[in-house]
């Protein structure tokens, strides 16, 4: 594990830490490592190298209308979202990476911890375009991600989808 990046580092700082951290994750995501390890490690990596990240988790698509939380590290957040609803359902259904520097700024924004002040969502897309889950980060801190998280939490879930293509399986309720 690397030393957590302080929340105001240099931006060569910041970029150097994510070329680690995304190291890290391809090293430790070996031939036998099965598709809810690897998110497992994903999530363990990202948390604890930034001090401005308060909660990182992946919501699952686990039907056409659906995401559903795990894993993640931070407090309880919501167990389950509708694809219309959130931040999150935004991201899962337009594809597209959400980044509020203000989450009171998105109408429809679900709070899960009143100490989230900005947040960024990057949807998890396989080579065919289809979404197998978001990865959710929030932060206490306001603006606290830029163009440099965005460019590497897309590298990142791209990684993971290229090595697990297939939606993430959905377990009997
Ligand atoms: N804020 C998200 C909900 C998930 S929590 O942040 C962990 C949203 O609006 O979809």
């Amino acid at each position: 594990m690397l030393e957590v990046l302080p929340r105001h580092a240099e931006p060569m700082h910041k970029q150097k830490h994510y070329s680690q951290v995304y190291a890290n994750i391809q090293a430790l995501l070996t031939a036998d490592t099965d598709w809810l390890a690897a998110m497992a490690t994903i999530i363990s990596e990202l948390h604890n190298s930034f001090e401005s990240f308060d909660w990182t988790g992946f919501y699952r698509v686990v039907s056409d209308e659906h995401l559903q939380i795990g894993p993640y590290q931070g407090a309880h957040g919501c167990l389950n979202i509708p694809f219309q609803k959130g931040v999150c359902g935004a991201a899962a259904t337009t594809k597209k990476t959400h980044c509020l520097a203000d989450v009171d700024s998105f109408p429809g924004h679900i709070a899960c911890s009143s100490s989230t002040r900005s947040e960024i969502v990057v949807p998890v897309l396989n080579k065919h375009g289809e979404v197998l889950a978001v990865l959710d980060v929030d932060s206490d801190y306001p603006s606290a991600f830029d163009a440099v998280d965005q460019h590497w939490l897309e590298s990142i879930c791209m990684l993971y989808a290229m090595r697990y293509p297939e939606r993430p399986l959905v377990t009997s309720r």
